[in-house]
């Protein structure tokens, strides 16, 4: 019987001091709650229920559209039992394990929710719950054993004497509960020094009810990790973007400087691949075999073919870079652009919805927005094209092998066929037929001497 899962993220989190709610702050891109969702699901849960309070509605929307996941609203936070309790409205009647993870605490792995159940199973207890020593286990629960190693309960730092104190194996949060939950979360009181209904409680409640608590210790106090502050959520971050790196390297990328690169859990990554110190990749950005990054390169949402290059300082977003195809360095490839196969874009030029064909290239400070670029075509350094009338966009076509010499504005819309030639500084305002040379300037006049006479120094 496939098991349900629990996340308690009704608290506050006011040391965060945000309108944004704490659970949806950004963690590598994604929401924090959004981890333990993830998790939850690849743990094969069957139902995942989020306990959430403050900032309910934008929570929700945050997350519509996932099935399987519920949301239940706890109004008030009188603790962690309290909160658990309200998921009990959606899974009445499930008749499998429960397990329960804290919503601020990104790190709990797949393997310590399945381990829970099976521990759970195998030794036929009421519930499981994780355990960690640590060797300063201030502010943490403690557990609390008899003589033979059963667990007994748990105190809270609050209402621990100092003996008690001194007990270095924690409660992290983790546990798992049969279907008898319900019925016995009744029983937990809100008699404590913090004046809430302790979850934890319900270690004791089982005991009494002559039933086994099975526990499994976990070795990787990291997984612990809760986001209370900025700083805890940078600590976090840190840890999750070693993780990635590492995962990445071990499945062959190169990164100079390991450690100066920030990228997001959606990135894909080929063997081969190489990225320069201060690379940041966003989104589902998907990089090819082979394919480099040169330093302080930014892509959001890119894909670049196997063998395609990105020099160091470019911008992409939501770019698609062909095989053989090269940007940068400092180019800037806005939303739809598209670099066919051998396609070149050098220093300072932009691309906006702007597709450049096979080995067509623009060199060098460019701006091309809603323009069609044909097969080993060259835009020349200051090429503009015009596509805005103030109102509205209009598109530049420009067929294939066609020169466009430096600093012309193709005002769009308009099209230049294939083979045509556009003189230097033209500003081409009517289609260019094929194999056509446009010159669109003023004619130069030269006129003799003038500067001599100007001097005062005769003829
Ligand atoms: C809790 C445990 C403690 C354990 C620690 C591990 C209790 C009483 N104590 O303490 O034994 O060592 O976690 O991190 O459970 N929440 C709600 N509604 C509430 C209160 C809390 O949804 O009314 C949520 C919080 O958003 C959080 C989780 O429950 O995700 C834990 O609450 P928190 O206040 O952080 O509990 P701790 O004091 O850390
Ligand atoms: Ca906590």
């Amino acid at each position: 019987m496939a098991h349900a899962v629990v996340i308690l993220a009704a608290g506050l989190g006011t040391r965060m001091k945000s309108k944004l709610p704490k659970v949806l702050h950004p963690l590598l891109g994604k929401p924090l709650v959004g981890y333990c969702i993830d998790t939850a699901f690849a743990s094969g849960a069957e139902k995942v229920v989020v306990v959430i309070g403050h900032g309910a509605e934008r929570v929700r929307q945050t997350f519509e559209g996932y099935p399987n996941l519920h949301f239940v609203v706890q109004e008030q936070q009188l603790g962690t039992a309290h909160a658990l309790a309200q998921a009990q409205p959606v899974l009445a009647g499930f008749q499998g394990p429960i397990v329960v993870t804290q919503g601020d605490t990104p790190l709990t792995r797949v393997e310590t929710l399945t381990g829970l159940v099976a521990a759970m199973q195998a030794e036929g207890a009421g519930m499981a719950l994780l355990t960690m020593r640590l060797d300063d286990p201030t502010g943490y629960g403690r557990i609390l054993r008899d003589e033979q190693g059963q667990i007994l309960g748990n105190v809270e730092q609050k209402d621990a004497t100092l003996e008690q104190q001194a007990i270095r194996e924690i409660n992290p949060g983790v546990y798992c509960f049969d279907p008898t939950l319900w019925e016995k979360l009744k029983r937990v009181g809100n008699q404590n020094a913090a004046g809430e209904y302790y979850l934890p409680d319900l270690i004791r409640i089982y005991r009494e009810a002559g039933q086994k608590v099975a526990s499994v210790e976990s070795k990787d106090t990291g997984e612990l990790l809760g986001v209370n502050s900025r700083a805890q959520l940078a600590e976090v971050e840190r840890v999750l973007l070693q993780r990635l790196r590492a995962d990445w390297m071990n499945r062959g990328v190169r990164m100079i400087q390991p450690e100066t690169i920030y990228l997001e859990p959606g990135v894909e990554l080929a063997p081969d691949v190489t990225l320069w110190p201060g690379v940041i990749l966003r989104g589902q950005t998907r990089l090819g075999e082979g394919v480099e990054v040169g330093a302080y390169s930014v892509l959001t949402d890119t894909v670049v073919e196997a063998g395609g290059k990105i020099k160091s300082h470019t911008v992409c977003d939501e770019a698609y870079v062909s095989s053989g195809a090269d940007a940068g360095p400092f180019a800037r490839l806005r939303p739809k652009a598209y670099l066919e196969e051998g396609a070149h874009v050098g220093n300072f030029v932009e691309l906006k919805n702007a597709r450049l064909g096979k080995r067509a290239k623009a060199g060098h400070l460019a701006y091309l927005g809603d323009a069609e670029v044909g097969e080993e075509s060259n835009i020349g350094a200051g090429v503009i094209t015009a596509n805005y009338d103030g109102q509205r966009k209009h598109k530049t076509t420009i067929g294939k092998r066609v020169f466009v010499g430096s600093n012309s504005v193709l005002i769009a819309p308009v099209t230049l066929a294939d083979g045509s030639f556009i003189a230097g500084g033209s500003g081409i305002n009517q289609d260019v037929p094929e194999d056509a040379l446009a010159i669109a300037r003023e004619r130069q006049r030269n006129i003799e001497g003038y500067m001599k006479r100007k001097r005062g120094e005769g003829s």
